[in-house]
């Protein structure tokens, strides 16, 4: 399972947060100041679009885009538009974003396919909403997989074999995210494996095997070396963990230092 190809990737999630410029920037200058040297790890930042130009040498990353390059879509930034602000990653499917934005599966797809038309790299979440898929013993059981299945087949629908190492997948339970209640390094396997086999079924083993998969929610300084180590993510996805520049930092050393 292990994918030697990728160095662990990190995606710090800011969502609406901070409210002012001037902490977006000392937010960002102290991770890039503390993170200098880790050749080892990629890291990318995702602020709110205002915040964009204060991400200087590390990756940028935006934290949705519209299904269009441009046109009449008031309040909507494209894909293209990303790209030009030298954005390499978007993060595609939030559970935020299909709660409070109403997105559908259809929507998503339609955003990984501009997405990777612009030339940007997607990061797409996916998730059950339940705990109830473990069974008492925290083992996975099949009951909410064609979920899974159904939102992996929908948002990968008509992207070609060449282009789905672009695509990074983000198990993110809903239940885990911003809970303070992460899943566990078994789940975060089973879900990796999971996954690897729609895709290979999708397209093959081969290319199957070249999507990271990485783990989001709850996840912290004490906790995300496991999901690495054990768990065997590609990298993490991290929210509120992510705001806080000391704590972020631990959690990239500690990838760091066990990968
Ligand atoms: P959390 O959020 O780390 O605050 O749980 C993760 C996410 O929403 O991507």
């Amino acid at each position: 399972m292990k994918n030697e190809t990728y160095k662990k990737l990190i995606v710090a999630n800011w969502k609406m947060n901070p409210s002012s410029a001037k902490e977006a920037e000392e937010l960002s200058g102290t991770v890039q100041r503390e993170v200098r040297g880790l050749k080892n790890v990629e890291i990318v930042l995702c602020p709110p679009f205002p915040y964009l130009s204060v991400v200087g040498a590390l990756a940028k990353g935006a934290q949705s885009c519209h299904w269009e390059q441009k046109g009449a879509y008031t309040g909507a930034v494209s894909p293209a538009m990303l790209k030009d602000m030298g954005c390499e990653y978007v993060i595609v499917g939030h559970s935020e974003r299909k709660q409070y934005f109403g997105e559908t599966d259809e929507i998503i797809n339609k955003k990984v396919k501009a997405a990777l038309k612009a030339g940007l790299k997607v990061v797409l979440c996916i998730g059950e909403d339940t705990r109830d898929s473990f069974d008492s013993k925290g083992h996975w059981t099949h009951e909410l997989d064609p979920k899974l299945k159904e939102q992996i087949i929908g948002a990968f629908e008509g992207v070609k074999k060449s282009n789905i190492q672009n695509i990074v997948v983000a198990y993110e339970p809903v239940w885990a995210i911003g809970t303070g209640n992460p899943a566990t390094p078994d789940d975060v396997l089973s879900a990796k494996i999971f996954i690897r086999k729609i895709l290979s079924n999708l397209y093959d083993r081969k290319e199957a095997d070249k999507v990271r998969v990485l783990y989001g929610g709850s996840t912290n300084k004490k906790n995300s070396a496991v999901f690495i180590k054990e768990g065997q993510a590609d990298g993490l996805l991290v929210g509120g963990a992510s705001l806080d520049s000391d704590e972020f930092v631990e959690m990239v050393k500690s990838i760091y230092e066990n990968s």
